[in-house]
């Protein structure tokens, strides 16, 4: 047997009683002789106190003990004791009242200096990942992974209990249209040919729906190659959900269900439901976002009526080709530094932006290029609709309202993080439905509509209709919604097309011949003729959900193993070089190689 206790056991009660621990040397000091060890495990510390009158041999090896170095230690339980009429009581640790009285010691192996030191937050991240076996020795990372295990199993509980069961789907499986690019990789059975990595097990859930088991989840990895964020990585992990004979409520209150479960197994605490809702259209126009961040306002205010006659040639003339005025109101932050603006017209442009116009109002006076422009009736029209007072910052966007809506929307994140608006409010949750997404988005670049949710979503009943008008398409609505936690994405779904005639018509509004149909869904296609139920369900990003639970700012500090952004697990050096012989054997041929030779 290694221990008897952990290292966050032992209390008061165990005094004169004999214990055995395991762990590593978290700290040794030497007071005069006396040696003072942490020994910490995955549940705490225990302080351990070494005296030669009371084992010398064990003693005489604490001397060699060092930082991170694995041991074994039996001792006698002692309450703290008063040292010159002082307390010797630690209330900073759980086993405060106590110290273990050592007399055994056996070093189960050593530790070189480590490369870092754990006790201390590290910003060199690419270190912490180099080493992430010692990274997440650290309490934060540790604490970080069992509240991972703790919301995935209240959330697989709750989907027992529903009645859901968990079905495995093929990691090597077929491409699915789900919008990013995908991870290929060679089939050596079969010549020339590829697997796809799934971006999500789509196609397998409806076909299981087709198959007649009802209520299906995963807690299921998905793959996508795609630019790399804090809040997204290659390969992540999704709550997968499906299920026939259900309605968009039945699931938003199902995932409310999961997602209080959740809040509740993590950090103990009630969440509100039923979740309000907004339309993707308000969420739009009033937040520039479809996940937007409510927990502050600085929310979007059109002011298109009111500049339609405007001597400012930049705002009437884009009126006149279609495009839309509007602001949103920063409010207090006439303060901004030039460096900040400079920042926020980057930004304005980045989306797509000619430029930013602003207002400051400071000491009495809107101070901007561009006011000398305005008529009295513009300016009055503008203090109401924004409420306009000293010390505030008015930004504009002013373009074509998809445009309008990116500008201003990052503008509105800008601000808040530059105010610090959300500083200190990890503990306000704002569950949001973001519901009615349209169904098809145009790609004026590739000159094609795409589905804006995936090939699979239901249009809405009242606007099924529209589809045999092209220039409605725009318009159509999907039996599509997005979960959202402030301001962040956590899941998406929709009702499906069930119908094999709605399924094809709907490839070939994407452009989708019937012959590529054919080759790609015709496993789907087919299906759908031998009675597929309606059905419909959601995605859950459990590494979202994980990271909001914990208040972290990055998914990487929630997943064991991440990439960095570029990718690359820098602990194995993933992805890395691979012998030509294996490239002969998949019938593959690299560039890169030849290029080298
Ligand atoms: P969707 O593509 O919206 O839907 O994905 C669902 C959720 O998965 C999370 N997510 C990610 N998390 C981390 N890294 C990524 N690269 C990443 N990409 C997505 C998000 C997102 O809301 N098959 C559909 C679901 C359905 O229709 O049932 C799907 O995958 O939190
Ligand atoms: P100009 O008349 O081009 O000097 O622009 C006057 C002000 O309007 C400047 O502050 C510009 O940055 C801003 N501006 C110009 N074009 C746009 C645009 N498309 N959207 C928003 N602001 C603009």
């Amino acid at each position: 047997m290694y221990r008897t206790h952990h290292c966050n056991e032992l209390r008061k009660s165990h005094a004169g009683t004999t214990a055995t621990l395991v762990g590593w040397v978290n700290t040794v000091r030497d007071h005069h002789g006396v040696i003072f060890m942490d020994i910490r495990d995955r549940e705490g510390v225990t302080q351990c106190v070494f005296r030669t009158e009371e084992n010398a041999d064990a003693t005489a090896l604490s001397h060699s003990l060092r930082s991170e170095d694995v041991v074994q230690v039996i001792g006698r339980v002692d309450l703290r004791p008063e040292v010159e009429g002082k307390s010797t009581l630690n209330s900073a640790i759980d086993t405060g009242e106590i110290e273990m009285v050592v007399t055994g010691l056996t070093i189960l192996n050593k530790a070189d200096v480590l490369p870092f030191q754990l006790d201390k937050e590290l910003s060199n991240e690419d270190l912490r990942m180099k080493h992430r076996y010692l990274d997440l020795r650290r309490p934060r990372m540790s604490r970080n992974l069992r509240q991972r295990h703790l919301i995935t199993k209240a959330i697989r509980d709750r989907l027992d209990a529903a009645g859901y069961i968990e079905i495995e789907t093929p990691i090597l499986s077929k491409s699915t249209p789900e919008g990013a690019r995908d991870f290929l990789v060679p089939s050596r059975l079969s010549p020339g040919k590829f697997y796809a990595l799934p971006q999500a097990p789509q196609q397998y859930k409806q076909m299981m729906m087709v198959a007649g088991l009802e209520k299906y989840f995963q807690i299921a990895r998905c793959f996508r190659d795609e630019d790399l964020r804090a809040d997204r990585q290659p390969e992540f992990t999704q709550v997968d959900i499906e299920a026939s004979f259900i309605t968009e409520e039945d699931i938003y209150s199902l995932v409310e269900d999961l997602l209080a479960a959740a809040f509740q197994a993590s950090r103990g605490v009630e969440v509100s439901k039923p979740f309000p809702r907004i339309t993707y259209q308000e969420a739009m126009d009033t937040y520039g976002s479809d996940k937007p961040d409510r927990r502050y306002g600085t929310e979007i205010v059109d002011l298109s009526d009111v500049f339609a006659t405007s001597a400012f040639k930049v705002f009437s003339s884009t009126l006149e080709k279609g495009g839309k005025v509007r602001a949103i109101n920063a409010k207090g932050f006439a303060t901004v530094t030039t460096g900040q603006v400079k920042r926020l017209e980057e930004i304005a442009k980045e989306a797509g932006a000619g430029g930013l116009a602003y207002i400051k109002v400071e000491g009495g006076e809107w101070k901007s290029p561009i006011v000398k422009f305005f008529s009295d009736a513009e300016k009055a029209a503008l203090t109401e609709r924004l409420g306009i007072e000293e010390g505030d910052l008015v930004l504009f966007g002013c373009d074509q309202w998809s445009v309008c809506c990116e500008v201003l929307g990052r503008l509105r994140l800008e601000v808040a993080s530059m105010c610090g608006l959300t500083k200190d409010m990890d503990d306000v949750l704002d569950f949001l439905w973001v519901v009615d997404f349209p169904l098809l988005g145009y790609d004026a670049e590739e000159g094609k509509w795409n589905a804006v949710h995936h090939p699979f979503t239901r249009p809405k009943a009242e606007d099924m209709a529209l589809l045999d008008d092209e220039s409605k398409w725009g318009e159509i609505r999907a039996v599509a919604y997005d979960v959202v936690l402030n301001g962040y994405e956590l899941g998406g779904g929709s009702l499906r097309i069930h119908e094999s005639d709605l399924q094809s018509r709907m490839f070939s509004v994407l452009g989708i011949s019937e012959e590529e149909q054919h080759a790609k869904f015709g496993h789907i296609l087919t299906a759908f003729r031998f009675g597929a139920p309606p059905h419909g369900g959601l995605a859950l990003g459990l590494d979202r959900l994980v990271m909001l639970a914990c208040r972290e700012d990055s998914i990487r500090e929630v997943i064991a193993f991440p990439k960095n952004n570029k990718g690359i697990d820098l602990m194995s050096q993933s992805p890395g070089e691979v012998d030509f012989k294996q490239l002969r054997e998949l019938y593959i041929k690299s560039a890169v190689q030849e290029k080298k030779s």
